[in-house]
């Protein structure tokens, strides 16, 4: 039996979906246990290219079962979508996708609540997904949810319409449009209806794995700096992001997990607000350009910046990380030099990034460190061998300062683009 957890260790996009994909031939069982659709992870492989907000990556391997975890938030709308897609693209996912029924749904009034939140912060915006990720988790810890199992509850009706009028309320009060009950009863429950086939508790199915001696592989969705306690907050998500969240969101007993898998970009992104100390503000700058991507649920562009190994070296900590997955290496090529974050200071004093809250890390100067880059395009390497030396010594830079072995090194998007070491 093996547990392995994969981690983001920076602000989310490390390349999660990738590797998911790329280990899910080992495992039997593949599972989402935190977050929502906010989280888009993007796959490559014989099927084609994939955005996947709720499926597990890893169901493109067809020896797996797919488990969405009950810590998972869910628009119904978004998860029978994805489900079409997979599909029409002869992935299958009928009888192997299994979600639990204690996940919560995100409700219209939870996506109009985000945005009406959002607009009234101002500058002081968390810059979220707008997919009601905020106001669902806030309903679900207050006893406001609505799961999948209340919808077989004769309770049902009286509590959706109870949370209608409340979060009419808030809307009108807010400058927002009122929302009509009937409408959105019926939509869901004709979600339910097409999701019914789907939904089954999860407890039996990972209690029996766990004995029978399964592999397990999970897929956070966020990145270590997004988590609601250890993240940038309030520039943060609303879900727990370290491995810890496996076990109240899919039920996998902490003891279990055997490895854990962080996931590292060979440099920093960001997508929203909040602190990111080793930002480009350059945008005409080769750098800038080389770094940039657009964001897999928004679309909108993701904030750039040199690696931080500061940032890295923690989440090792925190997460309890075994082997570190180093991606986009082959982005790096083309630099003469490459800039490295190898610590902070705050008014001359060295402060660690646990030291200082989200407006201090906006403040802290940051130690960089300039290595050596290397000219050749690496994409086609298999080997560590194979790759330039410069190249081999920035890996082992961020071995020695994160203190984990890195096992596998992304050279492309695509599964097949990996170096196993
Ligand atoms: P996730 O949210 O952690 O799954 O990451 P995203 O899918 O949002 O963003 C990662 C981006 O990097 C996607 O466009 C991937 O296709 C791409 N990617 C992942 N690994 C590599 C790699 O090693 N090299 C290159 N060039 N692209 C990669
Ligand atoms: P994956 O799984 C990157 C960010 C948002 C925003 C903050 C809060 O693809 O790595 P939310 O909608 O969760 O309330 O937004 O969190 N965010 C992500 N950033 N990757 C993600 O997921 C993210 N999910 C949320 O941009 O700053
Ligand atoms: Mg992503």
């Amino acid at each position: 039996m093996t547990v392995t957890s994969v981690i983001g260790t920076q602000w989310g996009d490390e390349g999660k979906g990738k590797v998911v994909d790329y280990l899910a031939g080992q495992m039997d069982y593949v599972a989402r246990f935190n977050g929502g659709n906010n989280a888009g992870h993007t796959v490559m492989n014989e099927y084609g290219t994939f955005k996947i907000h709720l499926v597990p990556s890893g169901i493109f391997a067809q020896n797996t079962i797919g488990l969405i975890g009950g810590g998972v938030v869910i628009d119904p709308q978004v998860l029978l979508e994805e489900i079409d897609m997979l599909n029409k693209a002869g992935v299958g996912v009928e009888g192997r996708l299994w979600v639990s029924p204690r996940s919560h749904l995100i409700m219209p009034y939870h996506k109009i609540l985000d945005g009406l939140y959002e607009k009234a912060k101002g500058a002081g915006a968390t810059g979220t997904t707008l997919r009601g990720i905020g106001p669902v988790f806030a309903d679900k810890v207050s006893y406001n949810g609505i799961r999948w199992s209340d919808f077989s509850s004769e309770m049902f009706e009286t509590r959706l319409k109870v949370q209608m009028e409340l979060k009419n309320k808030i809307i009108v009060a807010l400058g927002g449009e009122v929302l009509n009950y009937e409408k959105v009863r019926d939509t869901y429950g004709e979600y339910y209806a097409r999701l019914r086939p789907y939904i089954r508790e999860l407890f039996g199915i990972v209690q029996d794995g766990l004995k029978a001696n399964k592999h397990f592989l999970l897929e956070q969705a966020m990145g270590t700096f997004l988590d609601t306690d250890w993240g940038t907050y309030p520039f943060a998500t609303a879900s727990t992001t370290i491995p810890s969240a496996a076990s109240a969101g899919l039920g996998i007993p902490p003891r279990y997990i055997t490895n854990v898998v962080g996931v590292t970009k060979a440099y920093t992104t960001r997508v929203g607000g909040g602190p990111l100390p080793t930002e480009i503000h350059d945008t005409a700058s080769e750098v800038y350009k080389k770094f940039s991507e657009t964001a897999a649920t928004t679309g909108r562009s993701r904030r750039v910046g040199w690696l931080d190994l500061e940032i890295v070296r923690t989440a090792v900590q925190i997460s309890g990380i075994t082997e570190l997955c180093l991606t986009k290496l082959d982005i790096l090529s083309g630099l003469d030099e490459i800039q490295v974050c190898v610590g902070y200071k705050s008014n001359g004093k060295s402060v660690r990034y646990m030291d200082v809250d989200a407006y201090g890390l906006d403040e802290v100067e940051v130690d960089y460190k300039t290595v050596k880059g290397w000219r050749e395009d690496i994409s086609k390497a298999r080997s560590f061998e194979e790759l330039p030396a410069q190249a081999k010594d920035y890996v082992k830079m961020i071995e020695e300062a994160a203190e984990a072995p890195v096992k596998w090194i992304g050279v492309g998007p695509e599964r097949d683009a990996t170096i196993r070491r």
